[in-house]
């Protein structure tokens, strides 16, 4: 296949975000999103209403991708879609569509993992971005993703350390749940976090494998010690609110940059490469940048666009993937439990 004229659509569906972009030749042509309102008002994602919304923006969503890049459909080399992991029913309706699709225009179709497309988001063509070397470390956090990868190749990837429970993002959400903020209660946490004390108020840090992660248990503390706190204090949170979410904050980044050291240290390489919602986290941000000076290490973060759920990040492995003709049947079914 000759890689000048290669042009990818890209879809995405596996949580609440229906997304389509095209790339050519390694540059993102378009990207677009549509992130789903319905669920705020549920404080979390609702999987029903998550594949009904899917179903109502696919093609408003395709079309736009490619009226942005201005590509007629006609261009398209491929078709990449997400085969999970996922929610099942957001999953179904990118898959049939990705399906119908390519059948359609009697094109390749090329199913991609979510959590590999995260990683590989970090070889997109931007004028400001760098690309990693071979093998490094990549830590994918979201609101659905806590993973620690050693990337030796484009496909050749090991999960070597990952959440036992909740995701590193619901631990930001539910935090500011229990503190009365509105979902998603991550960034909002962060901005309150950046005006307070981070050493006011000590949560444990749970006690797990070396490189594993667990999350659960943060939340349940921060529960107990607001229900306490409250009653001595009914004010107790209005009153306390920056230190709360600053102490929060700097035990969860603590604790990710703990089990990125470990990494390091087993592994021997110190190239770090994060994606996932939470990557936009100022604390994470800060104490990255500190390892960077004071460890040596070498870090990467691409562009928030392509860090949070988004097609940009499939169509590039679609494109990766043709290249080197890994491509699908077109019996391939949606996988809600996908490992790397
Ligand atoms: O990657 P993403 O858009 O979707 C998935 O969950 O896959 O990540 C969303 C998550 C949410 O949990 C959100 O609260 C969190 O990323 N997040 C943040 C920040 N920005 C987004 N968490 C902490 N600090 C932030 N600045
Ligand atoms: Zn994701």
């Amino acid at each position: 296949m000759n890689s000048s004229n290669i042009c990818v659509l890209g879809i995405e569906s596996s949580c609440d975000d229906t997304a389509a972009a095209v790339i050519q030749n390694g540059r993102i042509l378009s990207n677009v999103i549509a992130t789903q309102k319905i669920h705020e008002e549920y404080g979390g994602v609702v999987p029903e209403l998550a594949s009904r919304a899917h179903q109502q923006n696919i093609v408003p969503v395709v079309h736009q991708a490619l009226v942005k890049a201005n590509i007629d459909k006609k261009q398209l080399s491929a078709i990449a879609f997400t085969r999970g992991p996922g929610l099942m029913g957001s999953l179904l309706v990118g898959t049939s569509f990705a399906k119908s699709l390519a059948m359609g225009l009697n094109i390749p179709l090329i199913e991609v993992n979510h959590m590999q497309a995260h990683i590989l988001a970090h070889f997109i063509d931007e004028p400001e971005q760098e690309k990693p070397e071979f093998p490094f470390l990549a830590m994918t956090i979201s609101g659905g993703h806590t993973q620690i990868v050693l990337v030796k190749d484009y496909f050749e990837m090991e999960v070597i350390g990952q959440t036992l429970d909740d995701a590193v993002g619901e631990a930001f959400d539910k935090s500011a749940k229990i503190l009365g903020l509105p979902y998603p209660g991550g960034p909002v946490l962060d901005k309150l976090a950046q005006e307070g004390d981070p050493l006011a108020f000590p949560f444990p840090k749970p006690q797990v494998g070396p490189l594993d992660f667990s999350f659960s248990g943060l939340k349940t503390a921060v529960l107990y010690f607001v229900q306490k706190k409250t009653q001595e204090d009914p004010n107790f949170v209005e009153n306390n609110l920056n230190d709360i979410c600053a102490s929060i904050q700097y035990t969860i980044v603590e604790y990710l940059m703990d089990k990125l050291k470990k990494a390091v240290k087993t592994t021997g390489i110190n190239r770090i490469a994060i994606g996932g919602g939470v990557s936009a986290n100022s604390g994470i941000r800060r104490a990255l940048e500190l390892a960077s000076k004071d460890l040596g290490w070498k870090t990467y973060v691409p562009k928030f666009e392509f860090c949070t759920d988004n097609a940009a990040m499939i169509a590039m492995v679609g494109q990766l993937k043709l290249e080197r003709g890994l491509i699908s049947d077109t019996s391939v079914t949606a996988k809600a439990r996908f490992s790397l």
